[in-house]
């Protein structure tokens, strides 16, 4: 199995709890390298521009009014395979319907405030890292 990258965020709901490390933590013990992270307070501007494929959708404002609603975590995460292994860990976007030990099961409170967001495939997961990180910020 190939060594990947996806691009992870911790959402504000999971930073006001201060959950950034038990999150991490989660990541690490799925398989996953941090191999590119900052906190940072995401702009209205980039928020609509990262979720512009959702812009039809009924929820995108509230979406995006969440995304800048505290500051976020943004991440390259490295491992075989990794979409999926992030996918995997992360557990469904409802929390409702996710597996147990899964991130979203453990802390998400709700379908939007679900606590971390993965790239759903590898093309996503490079325009994703691209949007957020230079080459020269993601260290192996
Ligand atoms: P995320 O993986 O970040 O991608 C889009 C987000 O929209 C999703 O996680 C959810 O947190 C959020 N969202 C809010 N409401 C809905 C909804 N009704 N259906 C799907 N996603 C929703």
């Amino acid at each position: 199995m190939a060594v990947t990258r996806t691009f992870s965020i911790i959402k504000p709901d999971a930073t006001r709890r201060n959950l950034t490390g038990a999150v991490t933590k989660m990541l690490e013990e799925a398989g996953l390298r941090v191999v590119a992270s900052k906190r940072i307070q995401m702009t209205r501007k980039q928020a609509e521009g990262f979720y512009a494929v959702h812009k039809e959708r009924p929820f995108f404002g509230e979406l995006v009014d969440f995304m800048i609603s505290g500051p976020v975590v943004v991440q390259v995460l490295e491992g075989e395979d990794a979409v999926k292994r992030n996918r995997d860990v992360m557990g469904a976007t409802n929390p409702a319907d996710a597996d147990e030990g899964t991130i979203r099961k453990t802390y998400a409170e709700s379908i939007e405030a679900n606590s971390v967001h993965g790239s759903d495939s590898d093309e996503n997961a490079k325009i994703e890292i691209d949007f957020f990180f230079n080459e020269d910020e993601i260290v192996g």
